[in-house]
């Protein structure tokens, strides 16, 4: 997408309208790179609908659509006859996968240009950000207008709340998750975090469930908040009656079948495999890190004031990744390594577990009905890519555009309602 957008950027911005104001007015500039921008935005939407079977979506005069044209034609696709692999986009891009729902991208485009006037810029081409917020804005759209939303699944470190920090009561993150609540939408905190008591939880995220505690939202909207600790390995339900106010959830009423069939010995056999790793890495690398050893993860942290560079991260990623995949044990269990900022860890299992399993608990909400947010999507060494088998997902970079993203959902949804009325 980047590589399509920088056509028209290159015919048709007019940098030297800087120093040259007698020529085109910026408006009519603008508003002709806009039309090809967008032009393109929709050609790669009938593409992804080409390959996912989805139906196009049809745009509004004011660009405000947000419902499906009754008379949309449902056009037989590759996603739905079982032959994506023969499609266009797998053609063009062969590690794409299924799709959950449409992509609005054309509307979405047109929805951020008004906000970040990426067609009115001469010299800073449509860049990577532009493109990520777009698709972001792009699944939420596809999201609301086939409403409703069932569940949002949120990553803790980065996305809620800074690196390493806490929820504290403070974060504007938290009217907008009850708001969500209120309005029906379950929600799941997948993180890697991987604590086995309900208190560090609690510790972490004391501003959000004492909010909750103290709102008057009915009981049963109340419980609808779960805690997917260590990827998809401990599971603690909202209960205002208990201390800490999380419960641990037995593992019978939340694993997946196939998680059932996790060994002990493998846990252990694969922890081990990646603890030699990681031992090895740090010793060659002269990394001044102290091994973690968990129940159900292994990692290294940091000596305290110690910052590493990235690229001793992922080296370190890459290396335990690499080791895991090519033993036996690791091809039986799913683990996920990651760089997790300032540290790297291996956990058993990961955030596609972590979501398929929110889902099933909350009674087998599918994935188009489901949105994990997360600053982890890079697919080296990142650990919210793996949620994108299991649910649509927005790449945020930061916990203020997670708020930010939450106010969008909230316009769209108004939007959308005022069109229905
Ligand atoms: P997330 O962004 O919410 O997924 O949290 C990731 C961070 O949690 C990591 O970077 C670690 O700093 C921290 N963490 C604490 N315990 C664990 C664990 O058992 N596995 C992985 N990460 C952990
Ligand atoms: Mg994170």
């Amino acid at each position: 997408m980047l590589g399509l957008l920088a056509v028209p950027f290159v015919l048709h911005s007019q940098p030297t309208a800087v120093f040259e104001p007698e020529g085109e007015s910026v408006d009519a500039t603008a508003t002709r790179t806009q039309r090809r921008y967008a032009e393109i935005m929709r050609d790669v939407e009938d593409i992804v609908n080409d390959h996912s079977g989805m139906p196009l979506l049809e745009l509004d005069s004011d660009h405000s659509a947000l419902s499906l044209s009754t008379n949309t034609i449902l056009t037989v696709t590759h996603q739905q006859t079982g032959t994506q692999h023969r499609s266009k986009l797998k053609l063009l891009v062969p590690s794409v996968a299924n799709f959950f729902t449409p992509l609005a991208l054309h509307d979405a485009f047109i929805w951020q240009d008004q906000r970040r006037f990426i067609s009115m810029r001469r010299f800073v081409p449509p860049s990577f950000n532009d493109v990520r917020l777009i698709l972001n804005t792009a699944q939420v759209m596809s999201l609301i207008r086939n409403g409703p939303l069932e569940l949002v699944t949120f990553d803790g470190d980065v996305t809620l709340y800074d690196d390493g920090q806490s929820l504290t009561p403070e974060n504007p993150v938290i009217p907008r998750i009850l708001k969500l609540m209120r309005n029906g939408s379950k929600i799941g905190i997948v993180t890697a975090a991987g604590y086995t008591e309900a208190h560090k939880y609690y510790e972490r995220l004391y501003g959000l469930l004492d909010a909750i505690y103290a709102s008057d939202l009915p009981q049963s909207a109340k419980q609808g908040l779960i805690i997917m600790g260590g990827e998809s390995n401990y599971c603690f339900r909202f209960d205002g009656n208990v201390p800490d106010m999380l419960k641990l959830v037995p593992k019978q009423e939340w694993l997946l079948k196939e998680m059932v069939l996790w060994e002990e010995s493998d846990i252990t056999a694969l922890l081990d495999i990646a603890e030699a790793s990681l031992r090895d890495t740090v010793k060659n690398m002269r990394m001044d890190a102290t091994i973690v050893r968990k129940e159900r993860a292994v990692g290294i942290i940091p000596q305290p004031g110690h910052k590493f560079c990235r690229e001793t991260l992922e080296e370190t990623v890459l290396i335990a990744q690499k080791i895991l995949e090519m033993s036996e044990v690791g091809n039986r269990l799913p683990f996920c390594a990651f760089n997790g900022g300032n540290d790297v860890f291996v956990d058993i299992g990961d955030k596609s577990w972590g979501v398929l399993a929110c889902q099933q608990f909350f009674g087998g909400i599918e994935g188009s009905k489901t949105l994990h947010v997360g600053d982890q999507f890079l697919s080296a060494g990142a650990n919210d890519f793996k949620a994108r088998l299991a649910c649509t997902t927005a790449w945020i970079a930061n916990p203020t555009e997670t708020v930010q993203l939450l106010d969008e959902m909230v316009e769209l949804e108004e939007i959308q309602q005022r069109k229905l009325r």
